[in-house]
């Protein structure tokens, strides 16, 4: 949580703080570039402690690979591991906000939703659920699914919240794959995209209205597998692919943040 309280810094759920990591980058010498952070936050939910303090929250994954010169080493992530390691009284250097495009409508209860969620992808819709409570609540009108993919168990963050909003609101709808320790009856690992075929019958008439809007953030690639899942949806119902895969990915209705 950073305090942007005597800043003119806003945004919108959806959008991406940019964070200037201190010091230069070690191959250019130059400043290092700016990474972007989705906001997990809204502007009119206060975070529980800050009530009266303008905040930003981050979901930041600590990055540590393999170094790519010696196996044996581990590469840090300039900027995750900047942020991870941040104590209280740090300051941040910030940029932006970026994006429009990712963003929830006007009239934000006359749609529904369908988002999925990968890892740190989670922190969008995060800031979507704060914004809508803070609206007055998901109204019974507006169907809202939720699909979260993690590894384990430990990984799947502001869990009791979504619980909390899945006991609040019937017409909200909670599920997670977690793919390390849940299979699909081949035996692959469990995808947020296989949850949309495991709740066919709710899912499908839902993508079948023009009202219905589909976001995805979260891992490169997992867009493909949810394209995939789309059509196989219609056609194991007799529905075809391709026409539903059009309709449900038209501009207007379709939005992704994959990183
Ligand atoms: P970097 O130092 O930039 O490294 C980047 C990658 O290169 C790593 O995978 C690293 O392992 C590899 N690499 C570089 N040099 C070496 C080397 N010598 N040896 C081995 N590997 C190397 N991330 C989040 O955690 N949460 C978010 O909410 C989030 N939102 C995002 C939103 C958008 C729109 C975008 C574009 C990205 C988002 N990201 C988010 C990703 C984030 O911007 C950073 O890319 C991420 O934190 C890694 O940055 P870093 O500086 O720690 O790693
Ligand atoms: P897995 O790593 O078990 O294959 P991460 O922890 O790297 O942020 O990933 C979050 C979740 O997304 C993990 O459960 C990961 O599964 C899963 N995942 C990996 N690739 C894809 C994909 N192509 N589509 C959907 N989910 C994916």
């Amino acid at each position: 949580i950073l305090d942007l309280e005597g800043t003119n810094y806003t945004y919108t759920p959806g959008q991406s703080a940019g964070v200037v990591p201190p010091g230069v980058d070690e191959t250019s010498q130059k400043a290092h570039n700016v990474r972007l952070y989705s906001v997990a936050s809204s502007l009119l939910a206060p975070e529980p402690g800050y009530e009266n303090r303008k905040t930003v929250m981050l979901c930041v994954k600590r990055v540590k690979d393999k170094h790519w010169d010696d196996a044996s080493k581990l590469y840090s992530g300039v900027c995750s591991n900047f942020i991870c390691d941040l104590k209280p009284g740090d300051s941040v250097q910030l940029t932006g906000p970026a994006g429009k495009h990712f963003a929830l409508p006007e009239n934000t209860f006359d749609y529904n939703y369908i988002l999925f969620a990968t890892g740190t992808g989670i922190a969008p819709f995060r800031a979507f659920l704060r914004e809508m409570e803070a609206a007055g609540g998901i109204p019974d009108r507006a169907k809202v699914w939720l699909f979260f993919g993690v590894r384990f168990d430990n990984e799947i963050l502001y869990d009791a919240e979504f619980k909390a909003l899945a006991a609040k609101y019937p017409n909200f709808f909670y599920r997670v794959s977690q793919s390390r320790t849940m299979q699909n009856p081949d035996g692959s690992r469990k995808y947020v995209q296989h949850m949309l075929l495991d709740y066919a019958t709710e899912t499908l008439p839902l993508l079948q209205l023009p009202n219905t809007r589909i976001y995805i953030c979260g891992l490169k690639g997992m867009e493909t597998g949810i394209a995939d899942s789309i059509k196989k949806l219609a056609t194991d119902a007799g529905v075809d692919g391709d026409t539903l895969l059009a309709q449900a990915t038209q501009k207007e209705r379709y939005f992704e943040e994959v990183y």
